[in-house]
């Protein structure tokens, strides 16, 4: 009888240790339930999550991660396959959902045709009509980042597949709400004039670059979304040659642009716009803009959207800091259950292998008015503070 019962702890021990071996493999370096920044993050299939650039849906019990599908190479920088959604009901473990929006392989002519840059794909969900948006920083084939466009896809299903709607430069026709009388009357470059990121040889208003695009639409580059507690849609974008952040309200639908939008942070280069909302207060979390190379953040704050927006300091705090730990920022998430405390989600760029890039999940939280992020190797969010 007692070699039975040793048998049975025997056979129960060896099982256990199994589960927990299978654990590991399927989280990669971590046991499930911690984040661990900058390792490799395995989805159920035992393979590094493909969905760089991204942000995350929240329908009741269930979180999507939609993100750029990166490839081996410098090449997989730009789109080969698409936008990339995976499903999960804790924030660690991750089901690969598929392709959500495909790229197109067989007419060079379309918008989203292989290998044109498909950035930073950002889906809300539209209660009004049961869609679900994607908007995603667009870049014609070939045409390097000179089209700066935005482009919309929907669909009836959160995993998609999404149907792409259309490319277009923000607000044509429309000016800002904060508009300058110079911009209305001020002579401004002719369309073909452009100027390359960070090297303007002018401040943005003498250069009247919005006055330039008020008519084609302005550049819209880096880009979020963020819906507010009533339901209002805004798109938020690096524009005028990447040197000032425009926030713009959606149209009802959530697939176009309603006019009203506004000027910020004119001449400070913002890239990698991430807002979210705390006690009635609106945060941004952005980086500098040196390609690739990571910079140190930035962060704001303001009462409105439509500000004033008070700049803050850089959000990270400790070594490496003024690198933002070696991360973009790309979205900021509740953690589950509260309001007040927050996921930072950064993006660490491999651009020589790009299918390489990490994933940087650190708690942020706010300190008066100021967001901190801190490095921490590994945490959970049940757990941290
Ligand atoms: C920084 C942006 O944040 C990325 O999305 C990407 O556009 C790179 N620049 C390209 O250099």
């Amino acid at each position: 009888m007692r070699c039975l019962t040793t048998a049975i702890k025997h056979v129960l021990a060896v099982a256990g240790l199994f589960c927990f071996m299978m654990l590991l493999a399927c989280c990669g370096n971590r046991v499930a339930g911690t984040f661990t920044s900058g390792e490799i993050w395995k989805d159920n299939n035992g393979v590094h999550i493909n969905a760089h650039g991204g942000g995350i849906l929240t329908l009741s019990d269930t979180y999507y991660w939609f993100g750029e599908h990166k490839t081996e190479g410098r090449s997989g920088n730009s789109a080969q396959v698409g936008v990339h959604c995976y499903s999960s009901q804790d924030l660690y473990q991750w089901k690969d959902e598929g392709i959500a929006l495909s790229v197109v392989a067989d007419d060079t002519t379309h918008s989203i045709t292989k290998g044109c840059i498909l950035e930073r794909p950002k889906v809300i969900y539209n209660k009004k009509n049961n869609q679900y948006v994607m908007w995603f920083h667009l870049e014609p084939k070939g045409e390097g980042y000179s089209g700066a466009m935005s482009g919309i896809a929907i669909s009836d299903r959160p995993t998609g597949p999404y149907t792409f709607v259309k490319a277009i430069r923000p607000n044509a026709g429309y000016w800002p709400i904060n508009v300058l009388e110079t911009h209305k009357s001020g002579i401004f470059p002719q369309e073909s004039q452009r100027f390359s990121g960070g090297d303007l040889p002018a401040h943005p208003d003498t250069l009247n670059l919005l006055g330039r695009d008020m008519p084609g639409g302005q550049m819209a580059r880096d880009m979020n979304l963020f819906v507010d507690d009533d339901g209002t849609a805004y798109h938020i974008y690096a524009s005028e040659e990447n040197s000032t952040l425009h926030i713009s309200q959606l149209d009802e639908d959530y697939t176009g642009c309603s006019g009203k939008y506004a000027r910020f942070f004119v001449n400070r280069f913002m890239e990698a716009p991430t807002m979210f909302k705390k006690d009635g207060n609106y945060y941004l979390i952005m980086s500098g803009c040196t390609g690739w190379a990571p910079n140190a953040g930035r962060s704001a704050v303001a009462p409105s959207v439509w500000g004033p927006w008070e700049e803050l300091e850089n959000p990270f705090k400790g070594e490496d800091s003024d690198l933002s730990f070696h991360s973009q920022s790309t979205y900021v998430l509740p953690v589950p259950g509260t309001t007040h405390r927050f996921i930072y989600m950064g993006d660490r760029w491999t651009p020589e292998n790009a299918i390489d890039g990490r994933y940087i999940w650190l708690p942020l939280r706010i300190e008066g008015k100021q967001p901190v992020i801190e490095w921490l190797p590994e945490w959970s969010y049940e757990t941290t503070e």
